[in-house]
C-alpha cells in the first residue's frame, strides 16, 4: 500500500535497518515502509554485512533478491532476532491498554508477517505518523479458505463486523493471497478491545490468521518531518 509520507516511510525504515546486526536472521516485512529498510539491508549487505534474511511475502522476497540479501526460511533456523515489517495501523497512546496493538494486512500478507513477527525476539514496526492512533478503526483483513468466505463472513457479521471481499485492482475477481487465499475486510468501526476481538476472529473456522497484532510489536520506529522518533512498547 504505497501513500502516506514516502520521506517519513524512508526515514522509519532506513534506521530500523541500522538495527540489524552481524551474524543474525532478519525477518522483512511487506508493504512500502518495510521495502525502505530492505533496500538499506541490501546496501549493508553490499558492504560486508552478513545476515540470512526470512521474507514475509512474494513481494519482499523478490525485493530482497533483487538488492542481494540471503535467504532463509523458518524452519532452517534455530532463531529470528529481529523482525521489522510495516504496520496498517498502530495504537500509540500510553494510557491505551491495547498499546503497540496493530492492525495489518493491507497488502494481504499479515498471515506470514503474524508468523515470522511473531517468532522474532524483537519486533520493530516501521511507521508513518499517520499510521499512529489512540484506538483502532480501520477494517480488519482476515485471510480465508476460498471454501469459507460466505460461513466466514456471516460469523464476522455476528461479532459485528461488516465484511467486504477483497477485489482485485487490475483483474476481474477477489485478491488471491500468496498462500491461495481469500481476503476479508471487516470493517468493525472503533475497535474497543483489540484482544477479545482477536480471540474472537482466530476462532471462526476457515479463518488462517486475522490482521490484529495484539501486544507483538516492541516498538515503532516513526519517521518524522526531520527525524526519527522510537516509541518502545
Ligand atoms: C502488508 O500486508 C501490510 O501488513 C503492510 O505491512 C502494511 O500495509 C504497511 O504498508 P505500508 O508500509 O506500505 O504503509
Amino acid at each position: 500500500t504505497a501513500g502516506g509520507d514516502a520521506a517519513a516511510k524512508r526515514r522509519a525504515g532506513e534506521r530500523a535497518a541500522e538495527e540489524v546486526e552481524d551474524g543474525t536472521v532478519v525477518g522483512l516485512g511487506t508493504g512500502s515502509t518495510a521495502a525502505y529498510a530492505i533496500e538499506a539491508i541490501g546496501d549493508a549487505v553490499a558492504d560486508g554485512l552478513e545476515i540470512r534474511a526470512i521474507p514475509t511475502s512474494f513481494q519482499s522476497r523478490q525485493l530482497a533478491l533483487e538488492v542481494g540479501i540471503p535467504l532463509t526460511t523458518l524452519d532452517a533456523v534455530d532463531r529470528v532476532d529481529l523482525a521489522i515489517d510495516g504496520a496498517d495501523q498502530v495504537v500509540d497512546d500510553p494510557d491505551a491498554t491495547a498499546h503497540g496493538t496493530l492492525i495489518k494486512g493491507g497488502g494481504a500478507a499479515h498471515s506470514r508477517e503474524k508468523l515470522v513477527d511473531a517468532a522474532a525476539d524483537r519486533f520493530v514496526v516501521v511507521a508513518d505518523p499517520s499510521k499512529l492512533t489512540a484506538r483502532l478503526d480501520r477494517s480488519v483483513p482476515l485471510e480465508v479458505l476460498p471454501d469459507a468466505r460466505t460461513v466466514a463472513a456471516d460469523r464476522a457479521r455476528v461479532l459485528g463486523g461488516e465484511p467486504t471481499l477483497r477485489a482485485a485492482e487490475r483483474k476481474d475477481g477477489p485478491v488471491v493471497t500468496d498462500n491461495g487465499n481469500l481476503v476479508l475486510d471487516c470493517d468493525f468501526g472503533a475497535i474497543e478491545s483489540p484482544a477479545d476481538l482477536a480471540r474472537d476472529l482466530s476462532a471462526i473456522p476457515g479463518v488462517l490468521e486475522h490482521g490484529l497484532f495484539v501486544g507483538l510489536a516492541d516498538a515503532t520506529y516513526v519517521g518524522t518531518d526531520d527525524g526519527v522518533e522510537i516509541r518502545a512498547y
